[in-house]
């Protein structure tokens, strides 16, 4: 079984989808939130999944934030780290202690990091939009790029769009989760067909 830990701070749609749509043997086995008041937390205790919180008011640096959300993380000894609306920075010492943590951003980076991403890009007047996964690196948004999705764009209104962005999230990030936990072994030629 993989384990998988999910960081979240708000509403936590991509929790729950990612919850669901994963095969039964890769489990999230916990989540963290640094947002006591995210709607999020509901979601989880539904689903049966440890929500631990770090409110981060109550650290005095970000530094001290982090070291506390690593050794959290480290406890649960996760294959994957999936960060899910998570909306701290994060800093070098989260980034030196966890190599092998991802994130969904709802743009097509490296259009559009920080916050704000979908209205930005909604009032860029480019003519396609979509989001991107990619690895946690120190770079706020500007790790590694592991896999993107996009739309050509009509004439939607900025909620039609949001939506579309949210439905290309919920179909790509479980994939490449899965993607990324189970790999696909290459079959010898011969064995095709
Ligand atoms: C998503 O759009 C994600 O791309 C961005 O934050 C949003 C989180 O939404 N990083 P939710 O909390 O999963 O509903």
């Amino acid at each position: 079984m993989k384990r998988i830990v999910v960081l979240f701070s708000g509403n936590g749609t991509n929790l729950e989808n990612i919850a669901k749509k994963l095969p039964k043997d890769i489990k999230i086995t916990k989540a963290i939130t640094n947002n006591p008041d995210a709607y999020g937390i509901e979601r989880a205790k539904r689903l049966g999944i440890e929500v631990e919180v770090i409110d981060h008011k109550k650290f005095s640096s970000r530094e001290d934030f982090d070291k506390t959300l690593v050794n959290s993380i480290k406890a649960a000894k996760p294959h994957l780290v999936v960060l899910a609306g998570f909306m701290r920075i994060l800093t070098p010492i989260f980034t030196g202690a966890v190599k092998n943590a991802i994130n969904i951003h709802p743009s097509l980076l490296p259009c559009f990091k920080g916050s704000g991403a979908i209205k930005r890009s909604y009032e860029s007047g480019m003519r396609v939009a979509g989001v991107t996964i990619h690895w946690v690196e120190e770079e706020l948004d500007g790790g590694a790029i592991i896999e993107q999705e996009c739309f050509k764009r009509g004439d939607e209104s900025l909620e039609e769009f949001e939506e579309k962005i949210h439905a290309l999230e919920y179909e790509l990030y479980p994939r490449v989760i899965e993607k990324i936990l189970k790999p696909k072994r290459a079959r010898h030629p011969s064995k095709r067909g």
